[in-house]
């Protein structure tokens, strides 16, 4: 199957995502980077790759609708039948949703339903949490809504800083979303095991 990431930072997932794939460990064509921030790291890991990248500035377009059917020309042009989000700070609209719904996949740093949208770990931090973790969740119009695949717990230590529960949650991640897109292109389905919960 061919997928595209969207990142909008760092791209440390994106990252772990081309690593497995270039390992032949994850059934994927990664064909495309999508990036709605120019100047961002991961469109430097996806040159590195040798993966295209979509970049775009929201200013640059008068709404949503607008620059999602430039990403959407991008998704056809590229075949992509799976979208991963990792890192992508804005909302995906209905463009996009009407074309991939059930296709389109989320990670986030923090047990949801709690602590959604921006800066989860400085939520739980200070809410003084005694665990977070991390969710993968299908993507629907909310912020962080929608149905739940799997979730992987953290607890906070007395002294948990912003940068120990970052590294924390990211070494997580970059196991947990591999294993579970394998597992969703696949066998179109999640399982349950020992460490993870799916709904
Ligand atoms: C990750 O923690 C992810 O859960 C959240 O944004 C962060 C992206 O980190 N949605 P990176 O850009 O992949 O390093």
């Amino acid at each position: 199957k061919n997928i595209a990431v969207f990142a909008s930072g760092s791209g440390s997932n994106f990252q772990a995502i081309v690593d497995v794939v270039q390992a032949g460990e994850l059934d994927a064509n990664l064909s495309l980077l999508v990036c709605d921030r120019p100047g961002a790291i991961c469109l430097e890991r996806a040159e590195m790759a040798g993966i295209p990248s979509f970049v775009f500035k929201a200013k640059d377009y008068s709404s949503k609708e607008d620059y999602e059917n430039e990403i959407l020309a991008e998704l056809k042009k590229h075949q992509v039948e799976f979208i991963v989000l990792a890192g992508y700070m804005r909302l995906i609209g209905s463009t996009l949703l009407r074309e991939f719904e059930g296709r389109i996949v989320n990670i986030h740093p923090s047990l949801l339903p709690d602590f959604p949208g921006k800066d989860a770990i400085g939520q739980a931090l200070v809410a003084r949490a005694k665990w977070s973790g991390v969710t993968i969740h299908f993507v629907d119009e909310g912020m962080d809504t929608g149905p739940i695949i799997v979730q992987e717990r953290v607890r906070l230590d007395k002294n948990e800083t912003r940068k120990s529960l970052q590294e924390k949650i990211h070494k997580i991640e970059h196991k947990l979303y591999p294993s579970i897109l394998q597992m969703l292109l696949t066998q179109g389905g999640v399982t349950n095991d020992k460490k993870t919960r799916a709904y």
